[in-house]
């Protein structure tokens, strides 16, 4: 299979060019907002690598995707060092504070609803974004971090014109971009909502972004801006009282730690996926469905399968489902909670698993399986736990620089507009991630639940987020990742058989429509496209799926997620790039005009 880009659906830019350097791979960057784009073609051109590029989109994302993703909160960038072949996780995931209790979000017994619970101090987790990219500057980048927080100061200060998809999260918005006086102010100037094509300037934030550029992460961790997180988190509202106050302290902030991991590897018909390890399910759920779906020839029309065909859907809903159960169940932040991480993953396990899809009817609600026996570190049962919607939301990029480093890094601050709480004074948003835990505790010692996903001090709560990196023999093809909650496991899993079992270039599989189920009981989201037909919908109704509505009708109708990625090709060696039109998705490719040191890492 050949990873290639469709031309016609990218926005091409060469920066610079050289006839010296014609020899030397573009950089590379898939984002998107083009502005985040452009940041980080910025220092690819100054001869910053890939982890360089990453920092500065993230920062210029802050600024015009404020909605999606920023230093109030959190995520997980995966590099890949071209010299050593390595791959590493750099987890800038939230920490729940100190004083977190399993039962915060329920205090009477009953989970708080969810748009209440979000939308309170209480739902703020100690951000990570910050630290996770210095620490990734510090320990692979070529340049200083306030040089990478050049371009988003410039876009802060100077003003950028508001896109569709910022108009549309803010007519849309859920109350969130209205609840908080400085929110309001920013995306509501005078009550009136910023429409496409309006120009924002964000002074706070620039003087925000100022700050951390000429003190360093620690003017956010320790100094100002961390006392005004905890005095705009502990303000609360008088219909849930003292009850919704955030519990975040000075000291949560100052010692908020990133954790370097290593990627989770799956294998898939003769490819190797690196993903995100917990207190992400992004890679297990991931890898568990390529694992249960691995046994049926998903590109064979002949055999009644191929793209669309109700057969490959019909088994791909069944893994999902059968997978999510077990995600509900078992995953969670395994520094917190002993995980059978071991059993969800072993083949044993995952055949018995996989023989519960009939490819000719449809299973009743699956239970999550009982993999401890697999897994000879953990002794338990299986039980039944329950989860709330997640919306969609976050934000992913690519990058892959001239020497072949390469960045995935998708990051978050929950939901769009997170809380919904902008620091005073400062201008970002603060992430509502402690929503992603359990509302109402689970463990329960009798039925051998853990709790894994119940909230805890310190502890993580569990993410979807799912930067990916695509392997073949032992080098690397393609990075890709997307936003959506708990989708964003079946965007990359759409995107990988895309690739995989149905030859598509890299532009076709992020073009594709994409389907999703997130529940063991089933419910079916897809996208409106001919390839899902509606003979292929009536199909699935009569075996019993839901969620596609009424017979006859295209009950395809969801937008989900956003990829953008990257990928080498070996022979020649040249870097591509694909974006994703669900968002303002943008692909720059950058040619260095000046000779550059080797900067493999
Ligand atoms: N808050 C979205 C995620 O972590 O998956």
């Amino acid at each position: 299979m050949s990873i290639r880009s469709h031309s016609l659906r990218w926005l091409v830019i060469y920066l610079l060019s050289s006839s010296v350097l014609a020899a030397a791979p573009d950089g590379v960057v898939a984002v998107s907002h083009p502005a985040a784009a452009a940041a980080g073609a910025r220092m690819l051109t100054q001869g910053g690598n890939a982890i360089d590029a990453a920092a500065a989109v993230q920062f210029a994302l802050n600024v015009v995707e404020p909605q999606s993703s920023g230093i109030g909160g959190g995520g997980f960038m995966l590099i890949h060092l071209a010299k050593t072949g390595k791959t590493v996780i750099v987890d800038s995931r939230e920490q729940a504070p100190a004083a977190a209790t399993a039962d915060m979000f329920a205090p009477e017994g009953l989970a708080m609803p969810f748009p209440l619970a979000s939308t309170r101090g209480l739902a703020v987790g100690v951000p990570g974004t910050l630290r996770g990219v210095d620490t990734a500057l510090r320990r692979w980048g070529t340049m200083k971090l306030a040089a990478t927080m050049a371009p988003a100061i410039e876009l802060a200060e100077r003003g950028f014109r508001v896109n569709r998809f910022m108009a549309e999260d803010i007519a849309h918005d859920g109350g969130r971009t209205q609840l908080q006086p400085e929110t309001a102010a920013t995306f509501r100037p005078g009550g009136v909502p910023l429409a496409e094509g309006d120009w924002l300037v964000q002074r706070d934030l620039a003087k925000t972004l100022k700050l951390i550029a000429a003190r360093g992460p620690d003017a956010f961790y320790r100094g100002p801006i961390a006392h005004a997180i905890v005095k705009a988190q502990q303000r609360t509202r008088n219909e849930i009282g003292a009850t919704g106050q955030g519990r975040m302290t000075l000291s949560d902030l100052a010692h908020y730690q990133v954790v370097i991991r290593q990627p989770l590897i799956g294998h898939y018909r003769g490819w190797t996926l690196a993903g995100m390890p917990p207190p992400s399910s992004g890679g297990l759920t991931t890898i568990q469905i390529l694992k249960l779906l691995e046994r049926f020839p998903l590109g064979d029309a002949a055999q009644g399968y191929g793209f669309g065909s109700p057969k490959t859907i019909h088994v791909m809903i069944e893994a999902m489902r059968l997978a999510f159960a077990d995600r509900a169940v078992w995953i969670g932040d395994a520094a917190a909670v002993p995980m059978p991480q071991t059993g969800l993953l072993h083949p044993g396990y995952l055949a018995t698993r996989s023989a519960l899809i009939n490819p000719d009817s449809r299973m009743v609600t699956p239970q999550a399986g009982t993999p401890p026996p697999w897994d000879t570190s953990l002794a338990a049962r299986p039980h039944a736990s329950r989860t709330h919607l997640e919306s969609p939301h976050t934000t992913h990029f690519s990058i892959v620089d001239r020497w072949g480093n390469m960045v995935s890094y998708t990051s978050t601050i929950e939901n769009t507009w997170g809380s919904g709480i902008t620091v005073p004074g400062y201008g970002f948003l603060l992430n509502n991630e402690l929503t992603d835990f359990n509302l109402t505790p689970t463990a329960d010692a009798a039925k051998g639940n853990p709790g894994a996903n119940d909230v805890a001090p310190a502890k993580r709560p569990r993410s979807s987020m799912a930067p990916t990196l695509l392997m073949k023999n032992g080098k690397p093809v393609a990075a890709f990742g997307s936003p959506g909650g708990a989708t964003i496991i079946n965007s990359v899993l759409n995107v990988t058989l895309n690739l995989i079992d149905h030859g598509m270039t890299l532009q076709q599989a992020i073009d594709a429509p994409r389907l999703s189920v997130t529940h063991a009981t089933g419910p079916v989201s897809c996208e409106s496209g001919a390839r899902f037909s509606v003979a292929a919908q009536n199909a699935l109704r009569n075996q019993g799926h839901i969620g596609l509505g009424e017979a006859g009708t295209d009950g395809c109708r969801q937008s989900i997620g956003s990829v953008q990625a990257v990928a080498m090709e070996t022979a020649p060696e040249t870097h591509n790039g694909a974006a994703d039109l669900r968002r303002e998705g943008t692909v720059i490719r950058v040619k260095p005009a000046i000779a550059l040191p080797d900067r493999r890492l």
